[in-house]
């Protein structure tokens, strides 16, 4: 999907990396620069000015780049020559962001003339200094776009200091705010699923649809990143922004046209009619949970209490589940069944919409369930299914759900990239239609501030579950009750 409002420049691009030597930065975005650079996807002439504050010159820092970001570009879209190539385009520049007077060095560094791109892949309590800083070192043009990393922020307030910061220095349509699950191909496969066909549109609403369910589900743990996860927890750091972002586009209204702001009204649209949890609510339909010790792909794992740097009584969930509602004419009454967590039984997204079921049972044999639902798997696996009632072959009526499967996998054989690659090269194009405009963010926080500050008020501990399970026995009962189960 190439919206038509590319605003490429057409100068040389200097990519500004603030956290250059972070895990982001090693695991995600230089390979994903190096994809775009490998594919000609990036500016003839364009440098990539890392930051950080660690002491090293600039063969140290590519020693770094060697060993800690190499690993994460498959092999089979790995070339020497392409990789020399883009190590020749990595600078590096030391720079206490904190600590600096000014970003003199900075711009010592930049290139006369080029467009700059800031990647803010900092803390996001760093945001406002780095802006701040860059505007007087006079790095800030009016081609200049700032990247920022989620999360942006930790709660509404706290979220609309960032953007009001930022906007100082930056007009809204330069600034870009990632979330990269905007990023990947099958959840754009969603919006042409959704908007590209007609079949779908006269059912995608109330009462033909009786629910929709949006799981993200990991099977790895908190890993390394304890230090930021255990003040973050599940609902800060998937259900504001990856899950709320899906439901955006399976709720949305069509937009007029790919343009960013009428993509972007239409998601706001969706998030200021969802409707506002109070404390019996939150009581009610959420459920947050915590791994304990477990099984995960077939290997003893350690609970959340036992992960490095997590303190032994901590409350922070490693799983939301929830029931949402939108208030609008299309989704009356329709729940929307959210459900995130960390080492879960493996890796799944999904998005399961069910329709309601024939109103009259004109065959005594229906086997009971929900007769039709479309799938839409968004990882690992890329698949679309719908599933109908099929006879049985045989002499009786016997019926059973069968699914129409198509593969996306094998329908299209091209290489797909990267959630980072795609969100960049749209960023060096000037392309926002992937990207957060500040009234969606902070409607996001405005709905998910209230769920936080229930569970604190409320004060309950999350439900545990096993690592390697489908989450606490609560989750299953929220649609339990209203007679739906969680599609596996
Ligand atoms: C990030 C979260 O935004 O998304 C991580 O901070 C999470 O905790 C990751 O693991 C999941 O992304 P993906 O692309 O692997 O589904």
């Amino acid at each position: 999907m190439t919206p038509s409002t590319d605003t490429d420049t057409g100068l040389p691009l200097d990519m500004i990396i603030f956290g250059g030597v972070g895990d982001l930065a090693m695991r995600k975005l230089l390979p994903a620069l190096y994809m775009a650079h490998m594919h000609g996807n990036l500016p003839a002439s364009t440098r990539i000015i890392s930051t950080g504050r660690q002491d090293f010159d600039r063969a140290a820092y590519l020693a770094q780049v060697e060993e800690q970001s190499r690993s994460f570009i498959a092999k089979e879209n790995f070339n020497e020559k392409s990789w020399d190539g883009f190590l020749r385009l990595l600078e590096y520049v030391r720079l206490d962001v904190q600590a600096a007077p000014d970003f003199s060095a900075l711009a010592k560094a930049a290139h006369p003339g080029a467009q700059r791109v800031f990647y803010l892949a900092t803390a996001p309590a760093l945001f406002t200094t780095i802006c701040d800083k860059l505007a007087e070192s006079g790095l800030v043009d009016q081609n200049a776009r700032v990247v920022l990393e989620k999360p942006l922020g930790r709660d509404l307030e706290s979220a609309v200091e960032i953007n009001e910061a930022v906007g100082k220095h930056f007009a809204e349509s330069q600034i870009y705010r990632i979330d990269h699950y905007l990023g990947k191909e099958t959840v754009q496969n969603l919006m042409v699923l959704r908007f590209g066909n007609s079949i779908l549109e006269p059912l995608w609403r109330a009462p033909n649809i009786s629910s929709v369910q949006i799981t993200v589900a990991e099977e790895v743990g908190v890993g390394s990143r304890a230090g930021f996860y255990d003040s973050t927890g599940a609902m800060r750091d998937m259900v504001q922004n990856h899950l709320l972002q899906l439901l955006c586009i399976v709720a949305m209204e069509p937009p007029t046209s790919l343009s960013p702001d009428a993509v972007r009204d239409e998601k706001l649209k969706v998030l200021r009619s969802l409707r506002r949890f109070g404390l019996a609510d939150i009581a009610r339909d959420t459920v947050r949970g915590q791994y304990a010790h477990g099984v995960s792909g077939n290997q003893e794992v350690v609970g959340y209490h036992e992960e490095r740097n997590v303190p032994p009584d901590s409350k922070t969930e490693t799983f939301v589940a929830l029931r949402a509602h939108i208030d609008t004419w299309r989704w009356s009454k329709v729940p929307f069944y959210l459900r995130t967590g960390k080492r879960m039984q493996r890796r799944s997204s999904k998005i399961v919409v069910e329709f309601a079921n024939p109103p009259f049972p004109l065959f005594p044999d229906m086997p009971g369930g929900v007769a039709n639902r479309l799938v839409i798997e968004l990882q690992p696996e890329e698949a679309i299914k719908l599933q109908i009632m099929a006879k049985q072959p045989g002499s009786g009526m016997q019926m059973q759900q069968v699914a129409l499967n198509l593969d996306l996998q094998s329908a299209f054989q091209q290489r797909r990239a990267e959630a980072y690659e795609r969100l960049l090269i749209d960023v060096v194009r000037g392309r926002l239609t992937h990207f957060m405009r500040r009234d969606e963010l902070e409607a996001a926080w405005a709905w998910a501030d209230p769920i936080i500050e229930g569970w604190n008020t409320l004060g309950e501990k999350p439900h545990a579950y096993p690592a390697g399970s489908w989450g606490p026995a609560e989750s299953f009962a929220l649609l339990a009750r209203d007679g739906f189960a969680w599609v596996e």
